[in-house]
């Protein structure tokens, strides 16, 4: 099974690069994107997270909303946001850290699925939160970037976080 990458291993803090091949190879990657997702207890998973430098991120709130299945995102790109909610986040790659995180409310997202089809759609709520978090990883940012300096040193302090973050 795919291998789960932790913060301070470079590749998190790479850019990746967008897909371009829409092959059975691409497929194969997403359903084990998904399984380790599901195997991690994760409600997302980015593909940097299991050291691939693509534009690849797969979701799967079914848990908390039942009418969601798991769904893949190829190249996503966010073109609009409005509103500003606080929500609590953890992320798998950064163990045991729960911190508050302040992000627009709705995004508006272009992306393709694994088949190739663009869509375009606007989100809300849980998926909202979680894509921005996943698409920031494609961006080499964590959201221990997006809390206050204080509360970073803090967790620093306790060796919930690396020195270099
Ligand atoms: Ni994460």
């Amino acid at each position: 099974m795919l291998k789960l990458r932790f913060i301070g291993d470079p590749i998190l803090r790479r850019d990746t690069e967008p897909v371009r091949e829409f092959d059975k190879q691409l497929k194969d990657f997403v359903k084990n994107m998904i399984k380790k997702m599901h195997h991690e207890d994760g409600i997302g998973l980015a593909a940097p997270q299991i050291g691939h430098s693509k534009k690849v991120l797969v979701v799967d709130i079914s848990g908390i909303e039942e009418d969601e299945v798991p769904r893949a995102f190829i190249n996503p790109e966010i073109i609009s946001s409005e509103g500003e909610v606080v929500i609590e986040e953890g992320c798998l790659s950064i163990p045991e850290v729960r911190e508050d995180v302040s992000r627009p409310e709705i995004i508006r997202l272009k992306y393709t699925n694994e088949e190739g089809q663009v869509f375009e759609e606007e989100f809300d709520g849980w998926m909202a939160r979680v894509l921005q978090h996943e698409i920031d990883h494609l961006n080499g940012i964590l959201f221990v970037d997006l809390i206050s300096p204080i509360k970073r040193q803090l967790l620093i302090n306790q060796k919930m976080l690396p020195e270099k973050y």
